[in-house]
């Protein structure tokens, strides 16, 4: 039987991740462009998930792909290692903060936040601190949909339904300088950082194993900077507690905010990363967990491994596509060019700042958010029932233009916000495109929600 030709439930036979819309049916993609069957192209300006960092279309990462796929289906990571694997984790030797040698690959970036987690458990189970096994977090914060990772996440809409099943992560509010009442005032606790210690303080230090955070807000704080000196209190505080600090860069991570990973903007190296998406530039799922020696000697000694298992991990296949893409990258010099592209970008972005409906355009290197107000003096959200975010999305895409929506940030339920994340190797002829494009589709969504009004 053929493919059904209109691709949406239930026509077609895929569960889709939207039951109530149709999907265009991509075909191909070329740089910062896709394209669907019929004809249309689309500029992608969220690379996809924040994913394609490189671009599409990059023949050398096809090829290595079919390359190593051709010389062995798969083998598993409890008995055979393979050589991208090797050579891939010998490459992020060399990128990653000083210190960091090991990488465990993985698939998705929830998978790793699992893994990482996992981690700093058995590390001070293994060190003689069986106590220690909360975990503290951000909110607003993302780390993935698996139900640990989804624990540590602050996003109230995943996790209702879930709730029974979900573990309790305390939580300390998230660098969101737009939001956050203290006007920038030095001493803001949220900002500075220094309300961790009182959240440890209040929990004991004694229970407490990691605090997990996005270097660089990602869609939850949309591309929210904290101040420069925030990371080295946190990792003063966690010293002091003896709290492992585990550095999230699955969204920011290979290159996005203009240097190798966010963390490098602070000066300050985590005890556990972890890496996903752009790893492999989007074209296969790769992840990694990124550690010391100091973390995994204890195992090494003791229960000789970490405790977690996946069929997937280590995979020769999906290694090799992020080896080619890391090389592409290096090769490129595409995280000099995420920096300097990236403030081109910032600076056309900067004109939607004057426009109806927009609050805030903010971001870092090829990181960036509009977040949009109802009122743009007072910063009042829209209410959620308008689906803003969803509506503009929706029109953008019409357009030819394809961005990532969030909602929620501003107080757990309203907020709307889009970011603007796309291949690196964007031009600047291109992000003109992408703002008249952006500046279109604002147009529309303000319209429609007027005569709905
Ligand atoms: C910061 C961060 N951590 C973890 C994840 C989860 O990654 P994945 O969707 O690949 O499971 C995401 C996904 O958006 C993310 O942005």
């Amino acid at each position: 039987m053929a493919p059904a030709t209109d691709c949406r439930f239930p026509a077609s036979p895929v569960f889709y991740r939207s039951l109530t819309k149709r999907f265009p049916k991509i075909v191909c993609g070329e740089g910062c462009w896709i394209f669907d069957d019929k004809g249309k192209r689309y500029l992608d300006a969220s690379g996809g998930a924040f994913t394609v960092n490189i671009g599409h279309g990059v023949r050398e990462i096809a090829d290595a792909i079919g390359h190593q796929a051709g010389r062995i289906a798969y083998v598993n990571g409890t008995a055979f290692t393979s050589e991208p694997t090797e050579e891939l984790a010998q490459e992020l030797v060399e990128l990653n903060p000083e210190g960091l040698g090991y990488s465990y690959f993985l698939g998705s970036g929830s998978e790793a936040v699992e893994a990482a987690l996992k981690l700093a458990r058995q590390y001070w189970v293994e060190t003689g601190k069986p106590g220690k096994h909360k975990i503290i977090s951000q909110n607003p914060g993302y780390h993935g949909n698996t139900l640990l990772a989804l624990s540590t996440s602050a996003r109230g809409h995943y996790k209702k339904l879930f709730e029974p099943w979900l573990v309790r992560v305390p939580l300390i509010p998230a660098p969101y300088p737009y939001r956050c009442p203290c006007n920038g005032k030095a001493a803001c606790p949220v900002c500075s950082g220094s309300i961790l210690e009182k959240v440890i303080e209040e929990e004991g230090a004694g229970t407490v194993a990691a605090f997990i955070a996005e270097p660089i807000g990602g869609s939850s704080t949309g591309a929210s900077v904290p101040r420069p000196d925030y990371y080295r209190r946190v990792r003063e505080i966690c010293d002091r507690h003896e709290v492992l600090l585990i550095d999230d860069e699955v969204l920011t991570g290979a290159g996005r905010t203009g240097k190798w990973v966010g963390i490098e903007h602070f000066g300050v190296v985590p005890d556990i990363m972890v890496l996903g998406k752009g790893l492999s530039g989007g074209y296969v799922p790769l992840s990694a967990v990124v550690t010391s020696e100091r973390i995994i000697g204890p195992l090494a000694k003791g229960s000789g491994k970490l405790l977690h298992a996946q069929t997937f991990s280590h995979t020769p296949t999906s290694c090799a596509a992020g080896l080619a893409a890391v090389r592409y990258i290096k090769k490129h010099s595409l995280v000099a060019m995420a920096a300097k592209t990236g403030k081109a970008l910032q600076r056309h972005l900067s004109v939607l700042r004057s426009l109806h409906g927009v609050g805030d355009v903010r971001g870092i290197g090829m990181l960036h958010a509009v977040e949009f107000v109802a009122d743009a003096k007072k910063k009042t959200p829209h209410p959620r029932e308008l689906k803003f975010a969803e509506t503009f999305v929706e029109f953008a895409q019409d357009n030819g233009l394809v961005v990532w929506p969030n909602v929620g940030h501003a107080d757990g339920v309203n907020g709307d916000l889009v970011m603007i994340a796309p291949p690196f190797t964007i031009t600047e002829e291109e992000i003109r495109q992408l703002v008249s494009l952006f500046e279109n589709a604002l147009d529309k969504t303000l319209d429609h929600l007027a005569e709905k009004s």
